[in-house]
């Protein structure tokens, strides 16, 4: 092969694969209340937000919350909850702020293999997932296929 094919075959697999970055996206973050670092509120983060993405850290859960089903109004600073048992039960795998954006993520090393049951709250309100989820993806379904994780003031 040629030198200018070979730079070719590496530049375009460094757009197509976004594997640009040697070191792997290692970078340490998490969603505190009222924070505005992140940002494309509603979309999959881990489409980005992967090991060899061009997202800043790898996420292991993220998503985001709106003030209603089909709301546009994003609900910041709740909570979430991932429980080992249905009905906010059993022990909590993972506990998440909401932003002041209303999106939570994590590129902490969670166990989701076993199955979780989010839970969201604010206040005195909560809501829950009835079913049980091994991904942590949340975007990927809520907006999707399902309505937007939701919580009303
Ligand atoms: C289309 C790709 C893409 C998607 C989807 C995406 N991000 Fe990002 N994100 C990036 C890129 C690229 C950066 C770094 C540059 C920048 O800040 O824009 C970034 C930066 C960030 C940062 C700041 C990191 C730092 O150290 O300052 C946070 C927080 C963040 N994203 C959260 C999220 C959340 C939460 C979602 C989903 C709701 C999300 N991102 C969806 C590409 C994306
Ligand atoms: C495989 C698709 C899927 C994934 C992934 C998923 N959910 Fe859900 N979620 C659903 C469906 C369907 C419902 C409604 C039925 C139910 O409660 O089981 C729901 C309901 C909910 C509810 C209750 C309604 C509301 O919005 O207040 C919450 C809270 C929730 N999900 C949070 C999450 C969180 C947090 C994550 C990521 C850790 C997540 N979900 C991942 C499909 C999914």
């Amino acid at each position: 092969m040629s030198r200018s094919i070979l730079i070719t075959v590496s530049v375009l697999s460094c757009l197509v694969f976004q594997s640009c970055e040697p070191q792997g996206n290692t970078k340490q973050k998490h969603s505190t209340f009222g924070d505005d670092e992140s940002h494309k509120m509603g979309q999959d983060c881990m489409n980005c937000h992967n090991p060899t993405g061009e997202g800043e850290g790898s996420f292991t859960i993220a998503g985001t919350v709106y003030q209603g089903a089909l709301s546009d109004i994003v609900q910041p600073n709740a909570l979430v909850k991932l429980y080992s048992e249905t009905g906010s039960q059993g022990s909590i795998i993972a506990e998440l702020e909401v932003d002041g954006l209303g999106n939570f993520y994590t590129t902490k090393e969670i166990d989701l293999s076993a199955h979780v049951f989010p839970q969201l709250s604010k206040s005195d309100n909560s809501q829950a997932m009835i079913t049980s989820t091994n991904k942590g993806n949340c975007n990927s379904c809520h907006g999707v296929t399902t309505d937007k994780i939701w919580l009303s003031n």
